[in-house]
């Protein structure tokens, strides 16, 4: 038992033998400060709605640069909510910093070392140890955190709420001296400028009768847009079953693009938040939602601040009531991707995915059926419509239909979105959009679908890349998030990377993945992997899982026994196939 933990010991032991449980008291300064920061709650009731909990304590930590437990029983008082309940949804998220009583809060400065897989290709974990040696720990602490979602610039760190992009040691070091901690300057297209392209004239066109839902809901059927967040849905189906659901109904969108080696969403966001603020409130229209939701990452501070702004724009032409859109901030957890972990996430709780049925469409945000689309999603609609279901359904290779946005990073040449025909093969994709290999690499081994969509060897890059194409080897394509490696890429390393991300992302929640995740990981980090057991490990988190985290998280092992046994070998990993070695009883 450390010193810390004895003084907490005895602490908690005098308070109960005085009949006056630790974690009660409420400091009315505490509480004062909070109301000159969050508002008068006496004053605005809806201030202390459950659903403005994340948002409460993002206010508190961006003021003080982390969370006091004197903080959290002010904010339990002020919400009138148990301070049980606020500590489980502060603790649940990387990006608040709970501090205990008695603890020492952490340094000024933050630096986060992302280490997901196309930036540990690009020497992440060198970097981090170098940063750790020349920073001085009494103000700077260097911690790892999952993909920041710029994997076309790797390695990235971010130094505050700043991202250096292409990081090196020095580069971190002098944004830490010089203190420049600003998010990123965005250029975006503004509200006059996308109107005298055309823009939002569909939505006055719904609005005002001339375009019915029906229209739109067939056009999209006839292009065949799928929901690009990763399950492939046809969006136009979605619509259908949330308009089926009695009202009231919400709309939410999905900004979370947590899935590592995914950075589309960014791409378009930046490029045109009118197009996709556009698309987005024609299918809060088309569901009849109370309220348009967006659900955005906390990794991207400087669209939080374009996306604000052109909402702004928004209300002050009239085009939306002043508060139909509300706009949230994420917290720091992939699993707040997944849609019904995001409603949770809304609604002030811990992002833990509910069991269905129900479906969100028929019982999602506050209960009531709500439409849960990706940003690339609703991106579409309005150029769709403007050019016409054959344009986007015409576009496609190999007998697919459609475009889509890949995310490409790794050892290719030019890394970034590149828009492309679906069922573009790898090899195509590569050759064609990025400028090839880069010099020294050659084609090993490819993610067609970020770290849950399993992975394929260089004899597989001719399979065309599509929804429906990949399931037959074992793979998704899910956000088209393709990561490519080469010979010079220990594909253990790979694999070890991953599963620890699903470790330390998995909510916990249920055992096949909580245990499986850390089981998995501790049998590849072994240079004997045996079949049987990675195999039925697998088998019991793919069939068990809540949700897709824990059945997605064996695939990329999977696909290296499947199609790698030669490399791995290469690679000093002896795999064997002795079921008789494994281990009986259950596969956790
Ligand atoms: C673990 C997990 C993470 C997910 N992460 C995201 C995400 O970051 N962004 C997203 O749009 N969809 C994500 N999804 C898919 C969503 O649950 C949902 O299908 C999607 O937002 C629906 O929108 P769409 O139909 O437009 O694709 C994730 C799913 C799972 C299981
Ligand atoms: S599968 Fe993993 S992430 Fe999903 S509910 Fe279970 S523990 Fe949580």
């Amino acid at each position: 038992m450390t010193d810390q933990r004895v003084s907490s010991f005895q602490r908690v032991s005098s308070l109960r033998r005085r009949g006056h449980p630790q974690g009660r008291d409420v400091s009315p300064v505490a509480l004062v400060t909070l109301r000159a920061l969050l508002g008068d709650e006496r004053v605005q009731p809806t201030l202390r709605q459950r659903d403005q909990l994340l948002e409460h304590l993002h206010a508190i930590q961006d003021a003080h640069g982390h969370l006091s437990m004197v903080e959290l029983r002010a904010l339990a008082a002020y919400m009138n909510l148990p301070m049980a309940e606020v500590y489980e949804t502060a603790t649940f998220y990387a990006h608040f910093d709970v501090v205990h009583d008695g603890q020492a809060p952490p340094p000024d400065t933050t630096v986060r070392v992302c280490d997901s897989l196309a930036c540990q290709l690009a020497g992440a974990a060198e970097l981090k140890t170098k940063l750790e040696a020349g920073v001085d720990p009494e103000t700077v602490r260097v911690l790892r955190a999952p993909c920041m979602g710029r994997c076309d610039s790797a390695p990235v760190v971010e130094v505050g709420h700043h991202h250096v992009q292409f990081a090196t040691a020095e580069g971190v070091e002098a944004v830490v001296d010089t203190g420049h901690f600003q998010p990123e300057a965005i250029l975006w297209q503004r509200l006059e400028a996308y109107q005298q392209e055309g823009g939002y004239q569909l939505l006055t066109d719904c609005r005002a009768g001339s375009v019915s839902v029906n229209e739109v809901m067939t056009t999209l059927e006839n292009a065949g847009l799928r929901g690009l967040g990763g399950a492939g849905f046809p969006t136009f189906k979605k619509w259908h079953a949330v308009r089926q659901a009695p009202g009231p109904r919400y709309c939410v969108i999905n900004a979370d693009e947590g899935e590592p080696g995914t950075f589309k969403d960014r791409y378009y966001l930046e490029k045109s938040p009118h197009q996709f603020l556009e698309g987005a409130l024609i299918s809060a229209w088309a569901v009849e939602a109370q309220a348009l939701y967006i659900y955005l990452r906390d990794e991207y501070p400087g669209l939080h601040r374009v996306l604000h702004e052109a909402i702004k724009e928004l209300e002050q032409a009239w085009l939306v009531t002043a508060g139909y859109i509300i706009l949230r901030r994420g917290a720091g957890a992939y699993i707040c991707g997944e849609e019904s972990a995001l409603i949770e996430s809304l609604e002030g709780k811990p992002g833990k995915p509910r069991h269905r049925p129900p479906y969100v469409a028929q019982q999602g945000l506050f209960n009531r059926p709500t439409l849960v689309n990706n940003v690339e999603t609703v991106y579409w609609i309005a150029p769709i419509w403007q050019k016409g279901a054959e344009w986007f359904a015409g576009q496609g290779r190999n007998g697919r239909s459609g475009l889509r946005s890949f995310s490409v990073s790794g050892r290719v040449k030019r890394p970034g979105v590149h828009l492309a025909p679906a069922g573009i093969t790898l090899r195509e994709l590569v050759d064609e959009y990025c400028g090839g290999m880069a010099p020294g690499h050659q084609l090993a081994a490819y993610l067609p679908g970020g770290a849950s969509g399993g992975i394929l060897p260089a004899s597989k890059a001719d399979i065309p890349l599509d929804f429906d194409t990949l399931q037959a080897h074992g793979c998704f394509i899910g956000s088209a998030a393709v990561m490519v490696l080469s010979q010079q890429d220990n594909l253990q390393a790979v694999a070890t990377n991953l599963l620890a991300f699903f470790a330390d992302e998995s909510c916990g929640q249920c055992t096949p993945c909580r245990v499986g995740t850390e089981k998995m990981l501790s049998l590849l980090e072994r240079d004997d992997w045996e079949v049987g057991q990675l195999t039925r490990l697998a088998q019991v988190m793919q069939d068990a899982s809540i949700c897709g985290l824990g059945q997605a998280a064996p695939n990329p092992v999977l696909g290296l026994l499947k199609d790698f046994r030669a490399e791995l070998a290469q690679q000093q990993i002896i795999v064997s196939d002795a079921a008789e070695n494994s281990e009986k009883g259950s596969a956790l």
